[in-house]
């Protein structure tokens, strides 16, 4: 009877068991090596913030089944970097990149994390980090992508069937580099009228490297497969198209970035 009751409570924590192994992979990593900052990432959380897509004509990329296609030259990692959390545990937090906003308190991760590594490491230069938030203090309010106007035009005297016809164009903003792009796109917002622009960054699969630091061979993702990319000297340009990124995208991104690039550059040499 011991048994038996050991047993179902040992079976009613399997779920909780598979949640927190889940949740463990879909995790964002960041460590250092001597001269790069690497990230790892999940290449079949499809439905998360990292997502395998195949690229297209139209620069928004085609969503792919990860384990059920030969990932190649064809095809780049979108992930929907984050750079502040309210949560003190996350694995990639940075304690002392700490601000408030609109009452609440936010510290500094992923994005934040490897820029205040990559000061560290010289990747990126305190000069850099200057010259970034005086770029960022003189985008004029018009400039924000997220304030750029989606058209619908309408046609009153071409429906089809009863359907009228709607056209809606929503504007896209890529700066493309030879080792990964960056992309703002304007998307509905969830519970509100309007649009809020999203930062995405793109790395290309031949860029993605394996565990031991080696390019990844073309191949199907493996059940639960991580990956990861290497920040380095060579690709530290990216680094600042993703806070030229932010600094565009929105007066309150443009406000956070700033606030926390003078974090970094008061912290980083601690
Ligand atoms: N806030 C934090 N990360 C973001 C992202 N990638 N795009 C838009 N807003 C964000």
């Amino acid at each position: 009877m011991q048994k038996i009751v050991a047993l179902l409570a040992l079976l009613a924590t399997l779920p909780f068991h598979a949640f927190c192994a889940d949740a463990a992979y879909k995790q964002v990593l960041i460590s250092t090596g001597t001269n790069f900052v690497r990230v790892r990432l999940p290449l079949t959380d499809v439905t998360g913030k990292v997502r395998v897509k195949e690229k297209s004509a139209d620069g928004f990329g085609i969503p792919i089944a990860p384990s059920k296609t030969v990932l190649g030259k064809k095809h780049f990692l979108e992930w929907q970097i984050g750079y502040d959390t309210p949560n003190v545990n996350d694995p990639t937090v940075v304690k002392k990149i700490m601000f408030t906003r609109k009452g609440e308190t936010k510290y500094g991760h992923e994005l934040s994390r490897i820029i205040f590594e990559s000061v560290r490491l010289g990747l990126l230069s305190t000069n850099d980090i200057l010259a970034e938030i005086k770029v960022l203090e003189n985008i004029p309010a018009t400039e924000f992508e997220e304030s750029q106007p989606v058209s619908v035009d309408t046609e009153t005297n071409n429906s089809s069937g009863g359907f009228q016809r709607a056209v809606q164009r929503v504007p896209q903003f890529t700066k493309t580099s030879p080792h990964g792009s960056v992309q703002i796109q304007l998307k509905q917002k969830q519970r509100a009228v309007g649009y809020q622009a999203m930062v995405y960054v793109c790395l290309p699969l031949t860029e993605i490297l394996t565990l031991d630091g080696e390019p990844r061979k073309a191949g199907r993702a493996k059940t639960k497969e991580t990956v990861y990319y290497d920040f380095t000297n060579e690709n530290a340009g990216l680094l600042r198209d993703i806070l030229r990124a932010f600094g565009l995208a929105s007066a309150q991104h443009n406000e956070d970035m700033r606030t926390i690039l003078k974090l970094v550059l008061e912290h980083a040499a601690d």
